[in-house]
């Protein structure tokens, strides 16, 4: 009994180890080169390797990149120069909308704090959630109120835009920079954008 047990496990545990090995190996490296990003190796200290790895785009779709939790997530490229549309489309929105409280570039201010380092722990539901019902007093202060953004069209319509910038701010990928160049706004992102104007 004991004999036969084993001839039959012993098998099984091989075709399961073979069946493993690839699919680790695939998580660990995106297949597609053209989906890495080439960042601006001058910049390379404030680079957050781990966060860097995280943030890595596994596929494009549309010109939307998605990093491996299924998040949208940025594409650079020229060392550093060129960025995807939501990148791009989200630094503008940011700097329209955010920056009076969190301060330029995502650095923070005495008044909201600092998102670059926010977005290295908030998930993309979260960020959805603060975005769309507002949070208050998560500080000691008592006076700290994140507002609500749930009924406007300028911000909600862009949320992920803006997560995408943030994203690219917290693992370092984005310098303080103004983005110089970018990727053509995708056809997608046009029709989405009319879509939730418009309704
Ligand atoms: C009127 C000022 C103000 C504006 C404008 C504003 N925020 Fe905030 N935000 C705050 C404050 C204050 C907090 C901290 C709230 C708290 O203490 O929980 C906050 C918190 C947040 C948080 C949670 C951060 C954390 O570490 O928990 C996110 C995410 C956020 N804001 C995103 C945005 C985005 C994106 C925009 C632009 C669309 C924006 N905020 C515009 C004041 C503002």
């Amino acid at each position: 009994m004991q004999y036969l047990s084993k001839a039959v496990i012993a098998p099984l545990a091989a075709v399961l180890a073979l069946a493993t090995i690839p699919a680790i190996a695939q998580n660990a490296k995106p297949a597609d080169a053209a989906l890495a990003n080439q960042l601006d190796q001058s910049q390379a200290s404030g680079h957050d390797p781990q966060l860097l790895d995280k943030f890595a785009a596994v596929k494009v779709e549309d010109g939307k990149y998605v990093d491996k939790e299924g998040a949208p997530t940025y594409h650079i490229t020229n060392d550093g120069k060129k960025f995807d549309w939501y990148a791009y489309s989200g630094y503008r929105r940011y700097h329209a909308e955010c920056h009076v409280c969190h301060g330029p570039d995502a650095m923070g201010s005495t008044y909201a704090p600092a998102l670059k380092d926010s977005l290295k722990r908030i998930s993309y539901e979260q960020f959805i959630g603060i975005l769309a019902g507002g949070q208050q007093n998560s500080s000691a202060g008592g006076q700290s109120v994140m507002p609500s953004f749930g009924d406007n069209k300028n911000v909600m319509c862009y949320a992920d835009d803006l997560y995408v910038y943030l994203k690219a701010r917290a693992s370092g990928a984005m310098p303080r920079v103004r983005p110089g160049d970018k990727e053509d706004k995708p056809e997608a992102a046009k029709k989405a954008e009319k879509e939730c104007l418009g309704g």
